[in-house]
């Protein structure tokens, strides 16, 4: 046991990804004595090292391949492109290295200590952390738990090395496989069925409900499909997975109509398992501090706290599991334990599928509006008007803006088109301000851009839209 330090810290944050590190940082700047355990080699968590980072590096290089093998010769560039699959998992990994070795030095910057190992809480106060300089406890006033996720495991699936995979398996497969199944049209698996497809993989997704991306607007859903179908992903819906075997030939999967009915055998030379993600908190302590997780597994928690001097955020708390929500999570949780007004607002959390075309959206779907009552307007405007994805040759997806019938006032973005990602922040700058869609609609953007759709769709809620 190692002697462990006198004085106490205002904050210690088990976790160090997007959760974590921007909680650790933010307590740097407001002059907290922080430190941040992390059991990884690395800074950055589940996001940076085996998440929305080495998947976004895949989904650009691979489109930039695609690119180049069918698109390039229509616009007048004739190349042969030969796959490196080597060198596309190298700079991967490079870039990772970089962005991770990036949240070292910003700890450095903001004086807070990476107590490398695992964490745990013994009791009140206390943080234990076993690494590799031995066993420490810390005294701490606060600690926030931000320890992430992790998948879920499909009944009947056993994981195996390169063959049945969950989300970090299909981020470091050593060759191109002839046919992949993706179990789950999430997110996950439609950015990552999409990446093996560039590449060569024929891809089959299963899913088990009667519909792609739950959560995403049902219209734009279909649209998305459609679009994905074109490109060669083939959906097997209303479907559910009932168990898997490793075979010679690759793997063997049982799958049966979800409501019942006919078994059948489903073959591919690799399986990738992406059902979900649940919360992590393997080994916590939290019994310790008197914490129990909800029936899922998730810590619910009161603006962020869970007990007295405890605190939560990030995946392992109820939201959508997402970067950019743990982040603000972080930022607010952090304020409140220095006695300022921290605050997120969950229904501007935009998301985006990494695909192409992009889906993002931010705000209401037009399903939840009509089941909460809400008397509302659309306008919509699809990127085939549009002159600068008409020129780009993107014409794929629409823009759509839907606004309080009575107030104008913007209730949800839905955007599915390319750059989607980019442009769906416009969005949430105007609903942060209570922005009506006229707000939108009259405001000047630049010529020609994407952009334009958005303002289009937006002129569209008061039947004004010009250029459809
Ligand atoms: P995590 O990032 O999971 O970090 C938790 C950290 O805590 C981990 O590093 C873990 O090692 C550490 N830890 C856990 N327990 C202990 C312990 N006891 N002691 C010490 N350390 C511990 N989100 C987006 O917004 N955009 C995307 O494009 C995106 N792409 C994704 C792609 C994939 C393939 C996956 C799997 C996820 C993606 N996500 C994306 C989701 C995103 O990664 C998570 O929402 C985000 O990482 C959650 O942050 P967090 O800090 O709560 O947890
Ligand atoms: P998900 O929740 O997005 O999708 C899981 C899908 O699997 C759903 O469509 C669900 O109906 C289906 N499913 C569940 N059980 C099934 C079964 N037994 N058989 C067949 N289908 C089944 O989860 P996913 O894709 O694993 O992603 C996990 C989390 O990671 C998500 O919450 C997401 O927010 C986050 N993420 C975010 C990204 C982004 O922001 N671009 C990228 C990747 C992940």
């Amino acid at each position: 046991m190692a002697d462990a330090p006198t004085a106490p810290y205002d904050v210690i944050i088990i976790g160090g990804g997007p959760g974590g590190y921007n909680a650790a940082i933010r307590a740097g700047q407001l002059g907290l004595r922080a430190a941040c355990v992390e059991m990884r080699e690395t800074l950055g968590g589940t996001c940076l090292n085996v998440g929305c980072m080495p998947s976004k590096a895949l989904l650009h290089a691979s489109e930039l391949y695609e690119a180049a093998s069918r698109d390039f010769a229509g616009l007048g560039i004739d190349v042969s492109p030969r796959l490196n699959l080597a060198q596309m998992m190298a700079q991967k990994q490079e870039s990772v290295n970089g962005l991770t070795k990036g949240i070292e030095f910003l700890f450095k910057k903001n004086k807070v200590d990476w107590l490398k190992g695992r964490g745990r809480l013994d009791g009140p106060g206390r943080v234990t952390v076993e690494g590799p300089d031995g066993t420490v406890t810390y005294e701490t006033r606060n600690v926030v738990i931000a320890t992430g996720s992790e998948p879920t495991p499909l009944p009947g699936v056993a994981f195996e090395d390169g063959k049945v995979v969950d989300s970090t398996g299909a981020l470091s497969l050593a060759s191109v496989p002839k046919s992949l199944v993706v179990i789950g049209a999430g997110i996950i698996g439609l950015e990552l069925g999409s990446v093996w497809r560039r590449l060569g993989a024929e891809v089959t997704v299963v899913e088990y409900l009667d519909r792609i991306t739950p959560g995403m607007d049902s219209d734009m859903a279909k649209a998305f499909q459609r679009v994905l179908t074109k490109q060669g992903v083939k959906f097997r819906l209303g479907t559910k997975v009932t168990g898997t075997r490793v075979v010679k030939a690759g793997v063997e999967l049982t799958v049966e109509p979800s409501k019942g009915g006919e078994a059948e055998v489903l073959t591919g030379d690799v399986v990738l398992v992406a059902i979900g993600r649940k919360p992590f908190t393997e080994g916590l302590g939290l019994e310790t501090v008197g914490v129990t997780p909800d029936a899922r597994g998730f810590l619910a928690n009161d603006h962020f706290k869970v007990a007295d001097g405890v605190w939560v955020i990030g995946d392992v708390t109820h939201g959508p599991m997402l970067a950019h929500k743990a982040e603000e999570d972080a930022v607010a949780c952090i304020e409140r334990i220095a006695g300022k007004a921290g605050h997120v607002d969950y229904n501007l959390v935009p998301s985006v599928v990494y695909t192409f075309p992009e889906a993002a959206w931010v705000g209401k779907t037009e399903e939840e509006l009509k089941a909460a009552g809400i008397a509302y307007k659309a306008g919509k405007f699809p990127f085939s008007a549009n002159s600068r994805a008409k020129i780009n040759h993107e014409t794929e997806g629409f823009a759509k803006v839907l606004a309080d019938a009575a107030t104008d006032r913007i209730l949800g973005v839905h955007i599915l088109g390319p750059q989607a990602g980019e442009m769906i922040g416009e969005a949430c700058v105007v609903m942060a301000f209570g922005g009506a869609s006229e707000d939108l609609a009259r405001t000047c953007h630049p010529h020609p851009t994407r952009s334009e759709a958005v303002r289009q769709a937006a002129m569209g809620v008061e039947g004004w839209t010009m250029q459809a």
